[in-house]
């Protein structure tokens, strides 16, 4: 059994190791494919595998095509708009992700965009702080929980919006609940985003609900560039001078977010969130040990493809 490792944005070395040691205590095989940069590579490394670990690499028809052994993909992480849900399900591949392994990482990152917001990109004036702020976390999930828990230690008021969560839930954690996304926006002073990409949030962050944030409003994304209405982001930041935005996933438009809003805007050069030792590890072993799980006892924990 082969078991691919293809990372273009690699793992820590140490998560790799661990990763190594649960497939060969499996008595499987590990191959490496890292910082690969075209898809010809990988293409040629799928060929003979039965299993692949990924992260937001992207796993569409021609390489489920490709990959005339395969099995199972894990996305070591918690996205998976990366892959072709329906071609893998066509191609009888099982796809699975390793939900919440990488969420701290993700969470403590959003918190040093808010930081850096705030304080003025450490630009040596004076700033704000984020105690007795309104936080709006936007779906309150693994990220959105531990969201939740670091913005307690900061002291701030905690909002969130979730359009599946029970309200009973959001609110044991001792974060109030709104009823609506809008309500959310009209809230809070830092609205975090956590919502999947998907048919329904796609281009849904825009001009109408960023708008409804109060004065000085800050949008943090952690999430996915794709939620975002880029070209009405743009318009409303050169309406509102008061508006920041810090994002972990560079916008396609990133030249003219950075032109137009200097102080305002910052973008980290390639998606770190989830950039962690920890997170690697975390996910990364994760990611090998359902692969074995499902090969030896059919285990399919975790699919999310039908
Ligand atoms: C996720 O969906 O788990 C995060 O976006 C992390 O993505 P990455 O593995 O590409 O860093």
């Amino acid at each position: 059994m082969k078991v691919l490792v293809a990372t273009d944005k690699p793992f820590a070395k140490v998560a790799v190791d661990g990763i190594r040691k649960e497939v060969e205590a499996a008595g499987y095989e590990l191959v490496l494919l890292e910082k690969y940069g075209e898809k010809a590579k990988l293409l040629e490394a799928v060929q003979d595998v039965d299993a692949i670990i990924i992260r937001s690499d992207v796993i569409d028809a021609e390489v489920l095509g490709a990959a005339k052994n395969l099995k199972i993909v894990v996305r070591a992480g918690a996205g998976y708009d990366n892959v072709d849900l329906a071609s893998a399900t066509a191609h009888n591949v099982c796809v699975m992700n390793t939900p919440g392994q990488n969420s701290n990482a993700v969470a403590e990152l959003a918190f040093g965009l808010m930081v850096m917001a705030v304080r003025n990109m450490y630009n040596g004036t004076s700033g704000t702080e984020l105690k007795g702020k309104k936080l709006g976390i936007h779906a309150y999930g693994n990220v959105g929980r531990n969201v939740a828990r670091i913005a307690k230690g900061f002291g701030m008021d905690i909002y969130a919006y979730d359009a599946f969560c029970p309200k009973e839930a959001i609110e044991a954690d001792g974060v109030k609940a709104v009823a609506s996304a809008e309500e959310l926006y009209a809230t809070c002073n830092v609205v975090s985003l956590h919502i999947p990409a998907t048919a329904e949030t796609k281009n849904s962050i825009g001009y109408a609900l960023v708008n409804r944030m109060p004065k000085g409003g800050l949008l943090v994304n952690t999430a996915r560039k794709e939620v975002i209405n880029e070209e009405e982001l743009i318009k409303l930041m050169e309406e509102r001078a008061d508006l920041k935005y810090m994002t972990d996933i560079m916008p396609v438009a990133n030249d003219t977010f950075a032109a137009k809003f200097a102080g305002r805007y910052f973008s980290t050069p390639k998606k770190m969130g989830a950039q962690t030792a920890e997170a690697n590890i975390n996910a990364g072993i994760a990611a090998a040990k359902q692969i074995v799980g499902f090969f030896k006892d059919g285990c399919e924990k975790f699919r999310v493809n039908k």
